[in-house]
Order: structure tokens, then C-alpha cells, then sequence
């Protein structure tokens, strides 16, 4: 879908969409339309009891002087809306007219009397929401009818800082991209994307300027990663290590800044089998390195400039004659050992290897692990916050500062030493899960601390929030692309020079 930004005409064809305060106030295109109608459209909007609340949408058509379909849309209180809210509009709009026949939308962003959010940000924003809310994951469906099928092509804001509304629109559509990249990796099922297959796709990324290293079992094993081999041993496919270097500080050694994703590309359990109802969705296990991967892509799509790495682990959770077996103790990168209780407390297996090695390859400034890592945190937190974990407050404050930027919330739980001694084992140094029902998503984040030393780090548990199962503003059902955003306004508002 094409977005443009030009200054506000009225069109020959497709939807009309002007906007209206609180109270019907129209803005000045809306109110130009009624005057030529004489009235008819505040008419209409009485009789339909419209009342212009933020994302309320009214259809008009055959109003007198225009001809075409007119659309009213609801901006609530102008000094209500935000950077934030204004995207929720763009996904309303969208929503509403997607698949309506219509191929163009033409919006009348007019000059709006007291709002506190500048025309061109709320131009953006309505822009970024626009394209997060219409992303479809479409490529197998070979029978949908036409009538189901997007229509709209393209959408022309009309504002009076079109020309900044378009440079700041810039960045943004760079993000909503990666988002809808990050979605489509986790929408896609474990047959098609497999370790193999996920770092060939990674690998593309190259062109963007990214550089892209892949590590197979045979450097990984030399490495010592006998944590992440262990969960990797029962599938057919082989484990990768993807690492993405993104060096937009040019000639400079500065210490990068580090993101790992678990990308468990499929999550049977192993030989601790996980229940059949629902297992299918064990293939958004990956979310975390969606997450990773979508985010470099946009950092070197907006060619940001910061030093970045993302280091993400492929592996296929699975049972089979040579899947790792409960009980049985692997030794990890770091020279720890594990003794494996449970095969489904794989994601932390994986990660201990992966922060490992970032921590002692690269020297980062802090590490941030996104991992789909406990069910436990679906019940403490629901989906709408994401979890985090960290040893260092300012971080952790920085982090959760962006969240509430960019829409995508984190809520900080504690870490503990009784939690941690919860994973001490009787004959090895420790094991993966506690043996106990209490406080899961805090042991898996203390089982990822014991690899992290003094590194500032933070620990994101998306499992409630990678994956929705109602439409949100800006989010269709599936999918959500959790964590690209989130980092990407982290890297922007504290770890860029500007
Ligand atoms: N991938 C799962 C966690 C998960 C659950 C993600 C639901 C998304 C939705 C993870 O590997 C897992 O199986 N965790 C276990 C840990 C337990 C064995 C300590 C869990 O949460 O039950
Ligand atoms: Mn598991
Ligand atoms: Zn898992």
C-alpha cells in the first residue's frame, strides 16, 4: 500500500475521510462539505448519533456537492490526542476500509484547534498505524475471494505540513516494515521455517549492509555451546548461531550495543512432550529472534547510527532417538553444567549459550534477551505488558520509558536469591527448571542471569505478548511483531548519536 503526504485537495474518486472534534465539531474540510450541502452533514451525524469519540467512523454517501463516499471520523478531545493515540486512528481507518471495494482513501488532516500533538506527527503517526493495521499474512490462501481481498492501494494524507509530515514519516515506515517482516517470520509454520531455512533468510539481509555470520553445529560444538546443541540434538535440522553486525558508527570502536532472540523454531517439548491441544502454536517459539531480526533490519533501513549486534539462536525443539533425555547434564559455553529436568525448558538452554558468547565476543554496553520463555508469564501478566528482568535500573527505566513510546508496555518483576537457589542441582551446577509451580517466568530469568556476569542486562519474557488472538488498533489477530518497535525507540531516544 502506497502512502503519500500532499496538501489537502479534495478528490474525484475513492473515500473522502474528514475528521470531526468532540461535540461534531468538524474541521475545516468537514465543515466545507456541510456548507455546500447546506448542513446535510451535520445532519447526518446527528441522526446517526454520532458523537466523534476518538476512532468512531461514520459513512456518508449522496451528500449534495460531493458525489463520492465521504467518511467522518472521530478524533475525541483535541487536547487528548497523542503521539501515541493518533496511530490508533490510522489503524481504525484502515480496518474499516480495507477490503470495502475502495481503492483509494484521501484523508483531510486539517489544522486541529488545541491539539498539543503537531500536524505533521499526528500526520505520521496516522500514516504508521495505518500500515501496522493493514499487514495480512496472505501467502496461503489460494481460494479467497476477491471480495475478501485488500483493496485499498493507496492513501493520500492531505495536510498543510505535508513536507515534514513525510521526512518524519520516513524512519517510522522504516519500523513498520521490520514489524511486518518480524510478523510474517512468526506467522510462518515450522515445516517452512526451520533453522536451515531461517538463517538462508537472515542471510538476505546482507544488502541492507548488514554483516551476517552463521555458525552450524561443528563451530558451535567447537565453542563449547553444549546447552543450545543439547535442545537442537532431536530434529532433523541443523542448530545455527545467525550473528547481524550492524556498524553505523563509522570508523569507530565503540562497545555495541546487544540484543540475542530465541528462535525455537518449532517447541514440541522434546521427550517432555507438551500436551497436543494448542501445540501448533509453538511455532511462534521463534518471536524473540523475529523480534531481533526485524529490528536490525531497521536499523540499517534508517541506517541509525549506533553499533548493533543481534545474535540469535535457531534450533527445532523435538523429539526423537536422539533427542536429549530428562536427566541428562550438558556442559555450557561458559563451563557451567546443566542437568536438563525438563526437555520444554529449552529456551533458557539456548540463551545461556547465546549470552555467553555476545557477552565474550563483542564486550556490548548491555545485552536485552527476547525470548517466548515461560507460559508462567501469560498468567501474571496477561498480554498486555511483556515481563522484564534486569540487573541494572536505568536500563530497565529506559526500557520501560520506551514501551510506553512506542505502545508496546513492559512491567518489571523482581529477581531473587531464593529463586536462584531454586535451580541449584544436587550433582551438577545447575538444572533448568526448579521443580516447584511458583514464580516460573522469575527461575527462568535467574537461570539466564547466571550467564550474563555484570553485563547490564535485561531479560524481556514475550510469551503473553508475541501472539493476540483479537484484532488490537493496530495489530490484526496473530502476529504481533512484539519487540521491534520497543528496541528500536530504545536505541533511538538513549543509545544514537544524533
Ligand atoms: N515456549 C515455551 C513457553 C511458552 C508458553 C511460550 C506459552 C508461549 C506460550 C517454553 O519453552 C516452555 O515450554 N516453558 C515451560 C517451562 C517449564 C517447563 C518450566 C512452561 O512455561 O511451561
Ligand atoms: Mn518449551
Ligand atoms: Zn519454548
Amino acid at each position: 500500500m502506497k502512502i503519500v503526504f500532499s496538501k489537502p485537495a479534495v478528490p474525484a474518486t475513492g473515500v473522502y475521510v474528514v475528521f470531526a472534534l468532540n461535540g461534531n465539531k468538524l474541521l475545516q474540510s468537514g465543515e466545507k462539505l456541510d456548507k455546500a450541502a447546506k448542513g446535510a452533514l451535520a445532519g447526518a451525524l446527528k441522526s446517526a448519533n454520532f458523537k466523534a469519540k476518538r476512532g468512531e467512523i461514520l459513512d456518508v454517501y449522496g451528500l449534495a456537492g460531493h458525489p463520492g463516499r465521504i467518511a467522518v471520523v472521530g478524533l475525541g478531545g483535541a487536547d487528548e490526542l497523542t503521539e501515541q493515540n493518533s496511530e490508533g486512528l490510522g489503524g481504525s481507518i484502515i480496518a474499516k476500509f480495507l477490503t470495502s471495494g475502495e481503492k483509494t482513501l484521501t484523508l483531510a488532516l486539517d489544522d486541529v484547534p488545541g491539539a498539543k500533538v503537531s500536524a505533521d506527527t499526528l500526520a505520521a503517526r496516522i500514516a504508521y498505524g495505518i500500515q501496522l493495521r493493514s499487514y495480512r499474512f496472505d501467502r496461503y490462501r489460494t481460494k479467497e475471494s476477491a471480495d475478501k481481498k485488500p483493496s485499498v492501494a493507496k492513501v493520500v494524507i492531505g495536510t498543510a505540513a505535508s513536507t515534514k509530515a513525510d521526512h518524519a514519516y520516513a524512519s517510522l515506515s522504516s519500523v513498520a516494515d521490520a514489524v511486518r517482516f518480524a510478523r510474517d517470520l512468526v506467522s510462518e509454520p515450522g515445516n517452512v521455517l526451520h533453522p536451515e531455512s531461517y538463517a538462508r533468510e537472515i542471510k538476505k539481509l546482507a544488502k541492507l549492509g548488514l554483516k551476517i555470520e552463521v555458525l552450524g553445529e561443528r563451530d558451535m560444538q567447537t565453542l563449547g555451546m553444549g546447552a543450545l546443541l543439547g535442545v537442537g540434538q532431536g530434529s532433523a535440522k541443523e542448530s545455527q548461531l545467525v550473528i547481524m553486525q550492524w556498524n553505523g558508527l563509522k570508523g569507530s570502536k565503540t562497545p555495541p550495543v546487544a540484543f540475542i532472540g530465541k528462535g525455537v523454531t518449532f517447541d514440541s517439548g522434546g521427550i517432555s512432550l507438551k500436551p497436543g491441544a494448542g501445540m501448533e502454536e509453538m511455532k511462534f517459539d521463534m518471536a524473540g529472534s523475529a523480534a531481533v531480526v526485524g529490528l536490525m533490519q531497521s536499523l540499517a533501513t534508517r541506517k541509525a547510527k549506533v553499533n548493533a549486534v543481534g545474535v540469535v539462536a535457531l534450533v527445532e525443539n523435538m523429539p526423537s532417538h536422539d533427542a536429549q533425555r530428562p536427566g541428562d547434564i550438558v556442559k555450557s559455553m561458559s563451563g557451567q553444567t546443566i542437568e536438563v529436568h525438563n526437555t520444554d525448558a529449552e529456551g533458557r538452554l539456548i540463551l545461556a549459550d547465546a549470552l555467553w558468547y555476545t557477552q565474550n565476543r563483542f564486550k556490548p554496553k548491555f545485552m536485552i534477551d527476547l525470548a517466548t520463555l515461560t507460559g508462567a508469564i501469560l498468567i501474571a501478566l496477561g498480554q498486555e505488558h511483556a515481563g522484564i528482568f534486569s540487573n541494572n535500573d536505568e536500563l530497565a527505566e529506559r526500557l520501560t520509558k520506551a514501551g510506553v513510546a512506542e505502545n508496546e508496555a513492559v512491567w518489571r518483576l523482581p529477581l531473587s536469591e531464593a529463586h536462584d537457589k531454586a535451580i541449584d542441582s544436587t550433582i551438577a551446577d545447575m538444572k533448568n527448571i526448579s521443580g516447584s509451580r511458583n514464580a516460573g517466568s522469575i527461575v527462568g530469568a535467574q537461570f539466564l542471569q547466571r550467564f550474563v556476569n555484570n553485563v547490564p542486562w535485561v531479560h524481556i519474557d514475550i510469551a503473553g505478548t508475541a501472539w493476540i488472538y483479537k484484532d488490537k488498533a493496530t495489530c490484526p489477530s496473530g502476529a504481533t511483531g512484539y519487540g521491534v518497535r520497543l528496541l528500536d525507540r530504545l536505541v533511538a531516544d538513549y543509545y544514537e548519536d544524533k
